[in-house]
């Protein structure tokens, strides 16, 4: 803070919670967690329109000047107060507006973004020392109660039940390109409207292979294009009603490609990446229950899944992950992480020889 003259506010992405009996206040945009003394209460309430330093000196009285001073310095470090017009300020701003149907219950979303993920490798001894110390939970649950054996099922010799019984997740290979018609297959199949509807109130809506809580679909798809026979390396932007694709970007290496994926080597052989964000006003602006936040990424699985399906049905090798660097992937995408964000990302290549 540079001068006594700045004007201060409680940041609006704050949620305060008991940790013990220690009183933590916790800035969901920015990741902030913070243990602190309960006259922080009485300051962030004073701070609740924009103030100075100076005003503040006068309304804590009973307080030397110099210990108003380095509090308030020292909640505006710690991200519980944010100045006005600085980037944290506006940021906090928009989030709390935009959000403002689904805060403080979907604050999850941003307190969940870019986590600090072990980019070493996995031993076992090393995954069994982060476990929970308690047994495994079972894997099939106990229901008393009358049984009923069902029929054995029989498969017909069907396309459509292979592909489902060959699904699973690759992470190997081959060196192969993936051709431009089988991306956009991929894609058509996945993420293209297939169909319209027209309904009252809400006007003209999209119809996918996947189904979307009340036909909103806010999933958006983007492709960094890695080995695609007849298209060029980049990353480009997929029109659900146009089926084209727009460069946004020609940045596109395996190296970035592990990054975007928290540094998962197999992701560098990858053919083509397909990154799945939410514009969350479209289901936003009809549910206001923050409840709807878990249909946009009800709505993501779905999307994933077909993909894999499609994937199998092409003979090409799916993957999907969730571990994700959201931030470096949502500004490599020119999106704002907050009206529209970055949430699931699915892969392909060919299977090894
Ligand atoms: C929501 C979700 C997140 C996943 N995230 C990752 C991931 O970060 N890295 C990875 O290698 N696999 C990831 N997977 C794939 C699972 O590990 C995989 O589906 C699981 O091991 C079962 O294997 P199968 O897909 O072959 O049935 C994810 C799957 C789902 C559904």
């Amino acid at each position: 803070m540079s001068t006594g003259t700045s004007r201060l506010r409680r940041a609006r992405c704050l949620i305060a919670y008991w940790e013990g009996t220690r009183v933590v206040f916790h800035n969901f945009a920015r990741r902030l967690s913070v243990s602190a003394r309960p006259i922080t209460c009485d300051i962030l309430q004073f701070f609740d329109k924009w103030r100075t330093l100076g005003e503040a000196i006068v309304h804590f009285e009973s307080y030397t000047a110099d210990s108003v001073r380095a509090s308030v310095s020292q909640l505006l470090e710690q991200g519980l107060l944010v100045e006005k017009n600085s980037p944290q300020g506006l940021r906090d701003d928009r989030i709390s507006k935009e959000w403002s149907p689904w805060l403080p219950e979907a604050s999850f979303h941003f307190s969940t973004k870019d986590p600090a993920y072990v980019r070493d490798h996995w031993t076992l001894a090393r995954q069994r020392s982060v476990l929970s110390k308690t047994p495994q939970p079972r894997i099939f649950k106990t229901v008393r109660g009358q049984k009923t054996e069902l029929p054995v099922c029989t498969l017909p010799r069907s396309e459509f039940c292979q592909v489902l019984i060959s699904r699973k997740t690759h992470r190997q290979f081959s060196k192969d390109p993936l051709t431009v018609e089988a991306m956009s297959q991929l894609l058509f199949l996945t993420w293209s409207a297939i169909g319209y509807l027209q309904v009252p109130v809400f006007g003209r809506l999209l119809h996918k292979t996947s189904p979307s809580g009340g036909a909103r679909h806010p999933g958006e798809v983007y492709v960094m294009a890695l080995r695609v026979k007849g298209l060029q390396q980049g990353i480009y932007y997929y029109h659900p009603g146009r089926h084209n694709l727009t460069m946004i970007s020609n940045k596109a290496t395996p190296f970035q490609a592990c990054r975007y994926c928290a540094h998962q080597h197999y992701v560098k052989e990858a053919a083509a990446l397909f990154i799945m964000t939410a514009v969350f006003p479209r289901t936003m602006w009809k549910y206001q229950h923050p409840r709807a936040y878990r249909v946009v990424l009800l709505d993501a699985g779905h999307l994933c899944q077909t993909f894999c399906l499609v994937a199998t049905w092409l003979g090409l090798a799916p993957f999907c992950t969730a571990a994700l660097q959201d931030t470096l992937i949502e500004k490599d995408l020119g999106i704002d992480g907050i009206s529209e964000s970055v949430l699931y990302v699915a892969g392909v290549g060919l299977p090894p020889a």
